[in-house]
């Protein structure tokens, strides 16, 4: 048997980490032969329901789970953690956008960002799903100086899969017929679902499905559907966000050749401001993740590319004082 894993998730007792503790212990997240170890953070108005959640946990009797370590103590729930999921934060009501967020929830990510430096292991790899997650994964990189910033991603995951099952549905395929769709940008109203070299069954998706109908309604559909969601049940998603961010880290952990999208440092690829976070086509290999090359992309694309980047820009100016 291999040496358990520390895994750190913040948020743990609420929505998002009740739908992902379970499925973590149960090796979803991270394989079925690797044990693991779970390090669970919440503020102290949050312990008692955290305690109950520990129960929960213990009343499974996973084989894989091999310790749950509950604490509000940033030093401690980060100590040795070799992946860290960043749930922690406030999620946003009906009518809101997710950079309104950045001012109840930016400076969380300084302290953890510190936190996760100091204590959890060299190698870790760090996950940020609060909102706006791009900008939060900044501040989070920006604080933990001695890390390198390709231990770092957002989650744009969620995205990709709501653009692949739409687009599934619309076509009358089943999910795997669709390959290398990418999601660009900021987790936010400006992210570019791209179909350019989506392909349907090996057909290219824009000879399957006519363009008004990919600009001018499964794009905007994509960019609204969290909202639309926290519509439908008063809340934000929780189940699928929560199985988004295993899928993340099983696919950065354990690779994959098949093209996702995740948020990461941008090194000027596509020419895309350096060091902001920004969703790129990826795939991931002996654990690093890395940006698919040249990338057809039309004019179209290109305008689209640049509209997300900007805002990205934009929300950085408004944290500078954070990073
Ligand atoms: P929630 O309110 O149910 O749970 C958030 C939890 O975080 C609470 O239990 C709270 O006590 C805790 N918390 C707050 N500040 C903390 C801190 N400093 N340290 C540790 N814990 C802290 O919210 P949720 O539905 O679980 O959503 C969590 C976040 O994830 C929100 O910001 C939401 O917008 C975001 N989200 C992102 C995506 C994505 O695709 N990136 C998808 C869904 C939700
Ligand atoms: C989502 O996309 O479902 C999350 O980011 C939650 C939200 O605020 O929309």
């Amino acid at each position: 048997m291999k040496e358990p894993l520390r895994i750190t998730v913040t948020g743990a007792a609420g929505q998002i980490g009740y739908a992902m503790l379970f499925r973590i212990a149960s090796g979803e997240m991270l394989g079925v032969d690797q044990p693991v170890i779970l390090q669970l953070l919440e503020i102290p108005p949050a312990m008692n329901a955290l305690e109950g959640v520990v129960m929960e946990l213990q009343d499974c009797a996973f084989p894989l789970l091999r310790g749950v370590v509950s604490t509000s103590r940033p030093e401690e729930a980060f100590s040795g953690a070799e992946f860290v999921l960043l749930v922690g934060a406030r999620p946003r009501g009906p009518g809101m956008e997710r950079k309104d967020l950045l001012e109840a929830n930016g400076a969380i990510f300084t302290g953890q960002g510190r936190a996760i430096n100091d204590y959890a292991s060299k190698n870790v790899k760090v996950l940020v799903v609060g909102n706006p997650a791009n900008t939060n994964c900044l501040i989070a990189v920006n604080n933990a100086k001695d890390l390198r910033p390709e231990q770092f991603s957002s989650m744009t995951i969620l995205d990709h899969n709501r653009a692949i099952a739409l687009l599934a549905e619309r076509t009358g395929v089943h999910i795997t017929e669709v390959q290398d769709l990418a999601v660009w940008g900021n987790h936010s109203a400006t992210m570019f679902p791209e179909l350019l070299s989506a392909t349907i069954g090996g057909t290219p998706a824009l000879e399957l499905v006519d363009f008004e109908w990919y600009r001018d309604k499964f794009i905007p559909t994509v960019q609204q559907r969290g909202a639309e969601i926290i519509r439908a049940r008063g809340s934000s998603s929780a189940a699928s966000a929560a199985n988004a961010a295993i899928q993340h880290m099983r696919l950065w952990s354990l690779g994959t050749n098949a093209v996702t999208s995740m948020g990461t440092v941008s090194r000027g690829d596509y020419d895309i401001t350096e060091g902001i976070v920004y969703s790129y086509p990826v795939t991931c290999s002996a654990g690093k993740i890395e940006i698919v090359k040249r990338r057809t992309l039309d004019e179209f694309c290109i305008d689209r590319l640049r509209l997300t980047e900007n805002e990205l820009l934009e929300e950085r100016d408004a944290i500078k004082h954070l990073l």
